[in-house]
Order: structure tokens, then C-alpha cells, then sequence
């Protein structure tokens, strides 16, 4: 590609009002730097695509590193597992909304792409045979969970593919803004602000988008800074439509401390996978009798039981006893030292644990090859919407679906661009004026009335307290862009949530405390109406068991 460097001399541009300094071009811009991103880039290089990637903040400071457990995948070593194992599984903790073709593609995928990561460097842990060691995590009916470091397993598979795009273009610092399209709305590039806050444009025939969700829709979540829905948002405004955003994961354990908010330290799954316990403040055990699998149950079920024991209780977290776990520091090393760090031994004390917001199990509804419904426009990764994940993701299925889907989003886009190509029209951004609510206010209103446990009033309120703090502008900042995301990402979770009459998965409606599978088996489908607000278009029907 050109680069923004040689490019911001001779031409200047404008779109959408926005005075662009400069442009460069590539044939795919990806947009995000974790697994899937960094996949989608790999292999477009290797397809003989000129790729560039743009990320806001330095190309490790995003989600996968913190992603402890590992990846879900069945490589044919475990007796007694089976792909249809893993499927099976994963269906059940979608209650019912996962697309079952979906499913079966992606999961019988792992192994090849598991294979991929390892040729890139990527090293697991190995039992005392040598073969790969497995952990359990909620939800799973198997050991099958492969990890690294322990409980580092993110940070060493960012580790491995950030070595292996060396050379590749980087955009570090770079903001998304908004897609540019042409008059036919085909997406033909990117507009961003570079790391001076300088606007430009980078002109390419596909814009794949792996920014990954919106955690901090909350006040507090396990996501570092840069989880605030931007690339969602800016699909939205692209045309595209996003799809079961209401399925908002919290993870059951995450250190609890007084008054802590933002990105908080998780407590992975693969801790209870060894037989640590949940206990009260009184010290009794609540999950048996809850579910027949007690603690491991499918992580909705942990979290919203959880809840319902702090209301109970009047308590501000519970406490998951692992004193019992031989060699606990070596195991979860990572673990360990958020603990230590925040006073706790684990070794000698239970660890105080809350749910926080974690996962975004729906997104930008794609096909299992990352393409959207609008030409140009790709995403892969937490910011897609597969139908792998339904109403509640299955842990450890995020890393394996940002490295299955990131690698055939690429291949998507080298065979869609391998035809005769169109000369591209005049290029126009999405929209460049966008309501912003101050952060704090919008992870206030969906802290208290949008989290686990919603209903008609709540909901409401929320949605009333967005709107009274909603301006209208163009953001001209990363943290303009960023609070525009949240503010759009919150309207569209508020309408999905108050249309789901239920509770189901990760949606949990206090004022309707059961499912319906009469008429909600479906996935809400939502757009933006003309004056660029989040409506319910359609309700996309799945076939998904359980
Ligand atoms: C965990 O390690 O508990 C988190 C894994 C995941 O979110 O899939």
C-alpha cells in the first residue's frame, strides 16, 4: 500500500464535511489487532492481498490478551469426545437461538485452525504425557479446553500472531471514524484519524472489521479500555444490521473489590474446572440444586444464580473457595497475581468474587465467512454475529471462533475480490453527526438497569437517561468516537432488551422469568431508521436445539 506517511502530502480530500488531510490505499484495511484481526490479516497477506491494519491503541492492548482459560476444541485425543460433543454443548448453553449449521461449521474447524496458530509459534501446555493438557469450563461436558501459560492463553496466542504480522502495515493509534461508500452504498474504505488526530481516508475495496465488543457499556467489565463498540457502531451506520444484542455475557468470577469499576481482573471458568467451589458469606455451597452441573454449569446460569445469592444475602460478591487445588500459583499464574495484588491469597483464603460484564454474544450479523450484507463490509471475531454463540456464548468458543472466522473472512475477501472489480464511485461517509451521552451516564443507566436482571421499568428509565444526556456532533477524538459508539451500542441494546419479553440465556427479564419459545425463538434483528436510531427490522429464525 501507499502509506498515510506519503500520502498526507499530496492530496488533500474531503468527505461528508470532514476535511480528510490524506489518503492511501490497500485491498483490505482490517480494523483490530486481536485474534480474529490478526488472523484476517495474516492470511489476506498471504492470499497476495495488500493489507493494512488499523488499531487505536498499541496492537496488544485489546481483548485477547486477557482471555485466561483457552480454546474449546476437539483435536481427537480425549476419549470419549466428540465434535458433535462440542457441538452439542454449545447449543445447550445457547438456549436455543444458536444457528445449528453454524455451529458445526465452526467447531469442526478448531482443529485445523489450531494448527494454523501453532505453525505461527503459538506454544499450549502439555501434560505429563505430552499430549496437550485440557481444562473444564462451564457449560462443557469434557476436558477440552487447551490452554497456555497456565492461564495466559490470550496473551500467548497475541503473542505469536503479533510476531508473525511483523512487517505487516500497522496503523497504531489509529481511529476507525467511519466507513466510506460509494453512491451505490458499497463500502470502498475507511475514513480515520491518524495517531495526530488527523482525519484521512484509506481507500480499499474491503473494510474487515475485528474491534471486537462493547464491555464497557458497563461500569464495570472485564475489558480492557478499548471494548467500546466502535466497529459495531460503525457498521450500523454503514448499512449493516447487528443481531442478538441483548445476549450481554457477565462473567460469573471476576475479582471483587470495594468500589473497583472499569477493567476488572477475571477469575477463569478453568478455576471451578479443578473443583473450586462458590460459597456465600454464611460459607454454604448454592450452585448444587441450581443445576445438575453445580459450579461448571453454562455461565448464565452461574452468573444469574450468583445475583440472585447477593440479593439474597445483602452481600456485594461471594467467594469461590480453590484452597484445596494443588499447585494453584503454577496452574493459574495470572490468576494468582491479580489476586495477591489485590490482597488475596488464593492458596490460603477463598477468592471474593461478582459477576461484570464480559461478552458480547451478538454483533454484526454475518455468515460464517465474515461477510455482511453490505458489499465491501466484513467482520469477524466478538464483534460478529455468526449464530455460533445465540443467547449465551460457551466458554472458551470466542478465541476458537475469532481464529476460525478470522482466517475464512480473509479468504472471503481475496475470492469476492478475485472477480472483475468495480471502479469505485464517489466516496461518502456513513453519517458524520452522531448522538453522544457522556460515558458515565450510559454505564450508570445500564449498570443499574440493563445488566443481569432487567425489566419494563428499568429498561425504560435507562433508555430515558441516554436519551436526556444524548448531543448531537461529530466526534472528533478517539474518546468522541468511542463515546458515540456506547451511546449508539446502548440504544440498540435497550430497544433488543425491551422487545425480548422473556428471559433466555444471557437474558435475564425479571418481569418475565421464563422463556417463550412460542414466539421468541428467534434472533431480534436491528437496524437504524432514517434519523439513525436503533430499530427492530426483522427477527431472524434459527432451527437451534436446546
Ligand atoms: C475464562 O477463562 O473463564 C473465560 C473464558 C471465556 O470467556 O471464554
Amino acid at each position: 500500500m501507499s502509506g498515510p506517511k506519503d500520502a498526507a502530502v499530496p492530496r488533500r480530500e474531503a468527505a461528508g464535511g470532514l476535511a480528510m488531510a490524506w489518503a492511501a490505499s490497500a485491498d483490505v484495511v482490517v480494523v483490530g489487532s486481536g485474534v480474529a484481526g490478526l488472523t484476517a490479516a495474516l492470511d489476506a497477506a498471504e492470499a497476495g492481498l495488500r493489507v493494512v491494519v488499523v488499531t487505536k491503541d498499541a496492537p496488544e492492548a485489546g481483548c485477547t490478551r486477557f482471555a485466561q482459560g483457552g480454546v474449546a476444541v476437539v483435536v481427537g485425543d480425549v476419549p470419549g469426545d466428540s465434535v458433535d460433543a462440542h457441538v452439542a454443548d454449545t447449543l445447550a448453553a445457547g438456549g436455543g437461538l444458536c444457528d445449528p449449521a453454524a455451529v458445526a461449521s465452526i467447531v469442526a474447524e478448531g482443529p485445523a485452525a489450531m494448527r494454523r496458530l501453532q505453525a505461527c509459534g503459538a506454544v499450549f501446555d502439555r501434560g505429563p504425557d505430552g499430549r496437550p493438557a485440557r481444562a473444564r469450563e462451564g457449560g462443557h461436558s469434557a476436558f477440552r479446553v487447551v490452554h497456555a501459560g497456565g492461564d495466559a492463553t490470550g496473551a500467548e496466542i497475541e503473542r505469536a500472531l503479533l510476531a508473525s504480522a511483523d512487517g505487516l502495515p500497522m496503523l497504531a493509534g489509529y481511529v476507525a471514524l467511519d466507513a466510506l461508500r460509494d453512491d451505490t452504498g458499497r463500502v470502498v474504505g475507511l475514513a480515520v484519524l491518524d495517531e495526530r488526530g488527523v482525519a484521512g481516508m484509506l481507500h480499499a475495496p474491503a473494510v474487515l472489521l475485528a474491534s471486537g465488543g462493547y464491555g464497557h457499556l458497563y461500569a464495570s467489565t472485564t475489558n480492557p479500555e478499548t471494548a467500546t463498540g466502535d466497529g459495531i457502531a460503525l457498521a450500523l451506520r454503514a448499512g449493516a444490521t447487528v443481531a442478538d444484542v441483548e445476549f450481554v455475557q457477565f462473567h460469573p468470577t471476576v475479582l471483587w473489590m470495594p468500589g473497583a469499576g472499569g477493567r476488572r481482573p477475571l477469575v477463569t471458568e478453568a478455576v471451578r474446572g479443578e473443583g473450586a467451589l462458590l460459597i456465600d458469606r454464611a460459607g454454604r455451597r448454592f450452585m448444587t440444586g441450581v443445576h445438575p452441573l453445580a459450579e461448571l454449569a453454562p455461565r448464565d446460569v452461574v452468573a444469574a444464580a450468583i445475583t440472585r445469592r447477593l440479593a439474597e444475602t445483602g452481600a456485594d460478591c461471594v467467594w469461590l473457595e480453590a484452597t484445596g487445588i494443588e499447585d494453584f500459583t503454577i496452574r493459574f499464574p495470572t490468576v494468582s497475581a491479580a489476586c495477591r495484588a489485590a490482597g488475596v491469597d488464593p492458596v490460603r483464603e477463598p477468592i471474593p468474587v461478582a459477576p461484570a460484564a464480559h461478552y458480547a454474544c451478538g454483533g454484526v450479523v454475518t455468515d460464517v465467512d465474515g461477510r455482511t450484507a453490505v458489499p465491501g463490509l466484513y467482520a469477524a471475531g466478538e464483534i460478529a454475529r455468526t449464530g455460533l454463540h445465540g443467547a449465551n456464548r460457551l466458554a472458551s468458543n470466542s478465541l476458537l471462533e475469532g481464529l476460525v472466522v478470522g482466517g475464512r473472512a480473509a479468504r472471503a475477501v481475496a475470492a469476492d475480490l478475485s472477480g472483475p472489480r468495480r471502479a469505485a464511485g464517489a466516496a461518502v461517509l456513513g453519517s458524520p453527526a452522531t448522538g453522544i451521552a457522556d460515558r458515565a451516564t450510559v454505564q450508570r443507566a445500564m449498570s443499574v438497569n440493563a445488566g443481569i436482571g432487567r425489566d419494563a421499568a428499568g429498561l425504560a428509565a435507562a433508555s430515558d437517561a441516554v436519551e436526556a444526556a444524548t448531543l448531537f456532533g461529530a466526534p472528533v477524538d478517539r474518546s468522541g468516537v468511542e463515546d458515540a459508539a456506547l451511546t449508539l451500542l446502548a440504544q440498540a441494546v435497550l430497544v433488543a432488551a425491551g422487545t425480548r419479553t422473556e428471559t433466555r440465556g444471557c437474558h435475564v427479564r425479571t418481569d418475565f422469568p421464563e422463556r417463550d419459545d412460542l414466539w421468541q425463538r428467534a434472533s431480534l434483528v436491528i437496524g437504524l431508521d432514517a434519523a439513525g436510531a436503533p430499530v427492530v427490522r426483522t427477527e431472524l429464525a434459527t432451527a437451534g436445539a436446546a
